[in-house]
């Protein structure tokens, strides 16, 4: 595994002139930001050696260095998903990458289904903690001990000072902003009326697919890491209607402008 690492990092120091101080992950949908960056160098998965391809409808597969706010970013436009069947060492490689980059904060974005039923679609939730339901651990198998421990604290996955800052951030510009726990399974099919039922009961207020894995790895590394996840849709079982994927990516194209202007103000102050 750590040579696998080593070789991908290895391939994207070789293609970039400068470095990142903050990593991006950007959400079903939510690609618009990368659109934005100035001084672009776009890497494409497929070329970098190690390296699984996305293979979700709406997600492109590519790193976009550059800056934005006069910030320089990496961001990930496209994610690997558990569903989609890769492993979990596939799906938080990125994670890995971005720490031999010497990248120190990761903002990791989603789209999720809204179990608190005070929320709505179009609201951003700061995640301020999550419940793995994924049935898998990134961090199982032979500990990367040049990583960090075996047995990591979890106390504080999400850094309270950026949760508070972007809290403001959100106040600030009017942004409808939401605080709550973030709940991660499997998928990819949606959840059941019951399980949402269950998973409100132990304490979750948005569901989604992705984003554990990848908080995980990056919290065993030592990462400052701020998780928003944008509400697509609310969970099964809240409304009368079904859940439509074509639903969720309809809500996050029409928040995508919003999203973008939130996460430049963040960027102006982490
Ligand atoms: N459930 C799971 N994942 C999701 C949802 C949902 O309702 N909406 C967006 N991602």
């Amino acid at each position: 595994m750590i040579h696998k690492i080593n070789e991908a990092a290895k391939y994207i120091k070789s293609e970039i002139k400068s470095g990142a101080e903050t990593a991006l992950i950007l959400g079903s949908g939510l690609g618009v930001l990368a659109e934005e960056m100035e001084d672009k160098k776009i890497i494409k998965y497929k070329e970098i050696p190690n390296f699984p391809v996305s293979t979700v409808q709406g997600h492109l597969g590519q790193f976009v260095f550059g800056s934005l706010n006069n910030k320089q970013i990496m961001a990930m436009q496209g994610r690997f998903h558990y569903y989609e069947g890769y492993s979990m060492d596939e799906i938080v490689l990125p994670i890995r990458i971005m720490h031999k980059l010497g990248i120190k904060n990761l903002i990791i974005t989603n789209a999720a289904g809204g179990i608190n039923i005070n929320y709505n679609p179009g609201n951003f939730m700061i995640i301020q903690d999550h419940i793995n339901l994924m049935g898998d651990n990134p961090l199982r198998g032979k500990n990367l001990e040049e990583f960090g421990p075996r047995f990591p604290d979890m106390s504080e996955i999400y850094n309270k000072e950026l949760r508070e800052l972007t809290y403001k951030i959100a106040v600030q510009n009017e942004i409808k902003v939401v605080k709550g726990v973030y709940v991660g399974l499997m998928g990819p099919s949606y959840e059941t009326p019951a399980e949402i039922r269950y998973l409100r009961k132990a304490g979750a207020d948005a569901v989604g697919m992705s984003t554990v894995p990848e908080a995980i790895t990056a919290n065993h590394m030592g990462f400052n890491i701020l998780g928003i996840s944008c509400i697509t849709n609310m969970a099964a079982g809240v409304l009368p209607q079904p859940l439509d994927h074509k639903e969720v990516m309809k809500i996050a194209e029409e928040v995508k402008l919003e999203f973008s202007t939130f996460i430049k103000a963040i960027l102006k102050e982490v």
